[in-house]
């Protein structure tokens, strides 16, 4: 019988929440996790699933015993959470595992579409993407036209529509696709990708979405509302930001843009015969794009979290977490001197859990420095692989200090204020957590000589504090822990 958590259950079953540390002024505490753009914590029920799985453990490409059937009906059980979590119909649209994120995933479909037509030499991608979304464009498809955002700094917006039919109006026939996030990693301000499909696809081009921001926190179909123009080309993303650490990135794309053509990647598995003279690719999908031993406790791992999600509901999800983001924006709207970036009225400009913002005069290093060693608030902070983006939004204040962000070397010079703080949500993330983190920026604006005197910072902008050091191996060693599991071993009786 299956079973249908809720949203207050299956937030609590993440077990690193009960992770606590030793803070420089001697308190012991929980940690506030505020960092899940860059990896969620992992779900335990999607654990529990693979610890269940691995006494079956085998590999996939055979059915001649009971563990590689078992293992191959739950690698393809999968496979069919992913198509399901997206909405994409498995006639029409294949999804494979690749890589450890979704920048495996862009890389393949940068050099798999440059390939499809190499007479299109433009890739549109938008200003605020993750590099993992800008440089495979760059390096295998060609030329990449950055597309700007409506609205001005430090108060952007989404891409700017009118701009993108502009770019597409001037570059007849040429642009291959229009590779743009679903929702950005440094802001969280999500972009209308079926909008933009319609008009990539009015112009013959194709669309590429990087949802690896956007599938924790909301509902992404492939289908929009259903017109058949809006419907989106492929979408990658990346497990680990999905509460399934260890799993594999993962491309849900459309048949049609990968038969006939060359796999990227060949080897064993994606192949009917081998002769010496050649080889036959296996038309079976997603086979033909999985060369080699999968991962395969990653991906179950990922199927059951997606499967999980499902149960819950997004909607529900999503809007626990919009309630969440709500109270963080307010609180931060109300510390004086603490610049939010991005467009910060959500009703106007929908984000999904993520805000950058500075405190007026500390640098971002400093400020994550102390949340962390006096708060225990984990918080991200510089340019998140987003050096353009962040350049962007912080011009005005840049150029206030005197600074030319675009001059020959000033990348050195703006080492430590180019950069910013990011507080990221996850389905965990409770009000307390927020309250820790707005409780250490007021502490932080209200006495900024007491953490400055502190801390000193290296050449690369990182603070550290000045007699506090926790060097991660007193915290996890991992020979130690190996040791313990040792020593468990050998206190357990052998019996088969
Ligand atoms: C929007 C976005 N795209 C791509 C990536 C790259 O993901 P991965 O490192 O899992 O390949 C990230 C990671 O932070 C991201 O936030």
């Amino acid at each position: 019988m299956s079973s249908f958590p809720t949203n207050a259950a299956l937030s609590r079953d993440f077990p690193a929440l009960a992770t606590r540390y030793r803070l420089a002024d001697g308190r012991i505490i929980r940690r506030h996790y505020l960092d899940s753009a860059a990896s969620t914590l992992a779900m335990g029920c999607a654990r529990r699933v693979v610890d269940d799985l691995l006494p079956h453990y085998a590999n996939t490409h055979s059915q001649a015993h009971f563990s590689a059937r078992i293992v191959n009906q739950a690698y393809d059980w999968a496979h069919r959470q992913v198509l399901r979590w997206v909405q994409a119909d498995p006639v029409c649209y294949t999804a494979f595992f690749a890589g450890s994120g979704c920048t495996a995933g862009l890389n393949r479909l940068a050099r798999t579409l440059a390939a499809r037509r190499p007479q299109r030499r433009i890739v549109l991608a938008s200003l605020m993407e993750h590099h993992a979304n800008d440089l495979p464009h760059r390096k295998h498809a060609g030329q990449v036209i950055h597309l700007p955002l409506s609205g001005q700094a430090p108060a952007l917006g989404a891409v700017d529509l009118v701009a993108l039919e502009h770019l597409l109006e001037q570059h007849p026939g040429q642009v291959n696709y229009v590779a743009v996030s679903a929702a950005s990693n440094v802001t969280g301000i999500v972009n209308p990708v079926h909008d933009i499909a319609a008009l990539a696809h009015a112009y013959g081009a194709w669309i590429v979405v990087d949802a690896s921001q956007s599938l924790a926190h909301a509902l992404l179909s492939i289908n929009g509302v259903g017109a058949t123009e809006q419907t989106l080309d492929a979408v990658v993303f990346s497990g680990h930001k999905l509460y399934a650490p260890g799993s594999p990135g993962v491309a849900v794309v459309r048949r049609a843009l990968l038969e006939g053509g060359e796999p990227d990647e060949v080897g064993g598995g994606m192949v009917d015969d081998v002769s010496l003279a050649g080889y036959q690719l296996t038309t079976h999908f997603p086979d033909r794009e999985e060369a080699g031993t999968p991962n395969i406790l990653g991906a179950v791992q990922l199927g059951a979290v997606l499967n999980a999600l499902q149960r819950v509901g997004m909607a529900t999800i999503h809007a626990e977490e919009q309630t969440r983001l709500r109270q963080l924006l307010t609180g931060l709207a109300a510390i004086p001197g603490l610049r939010i970036y991005g467009d910060p009225d959500l009703d106007r400009t929908p984000r999904l859990g993520t805000v950058a913002f500075n405190l007026n005069g500390l640098e971002h290093g400093l400020v994550a420095a102390a949340l962390n060693d006096y708060f225990n608030v984990a918080v991200r902070n510089g340019c998140f692989c987003a050096h353009p983006y962040v350049r962007e939004l912080l011009k005005p204040e840049l150029w206030a200090l005197e600074i030319d962000p675009d001059a020959e070397g000033a990348a050195q010079r703006l080492k430590s204020w180019q950069g910013m703080v990011r507080a990221s949500l996850g389905l965990y993330t409770t009000a307390e957590d927020i309250a820790a983190l707005l409780a250490g920026l007021r502490d932080l604006q209200s006495r900024p000589d007491f953490y400055r005197a502190h801390y000193t910072a290296d050449r690369e902008g990182n603070f550290y504090h000045r007699t506090f050091t926790t060097p991660a191996e007193t915290l996890f060693d991992p020979e130690a822990a190996l040791d313990r599991a040792l020593a468990q071993l050998s206190a357990m009786p052998t019996v088969l």
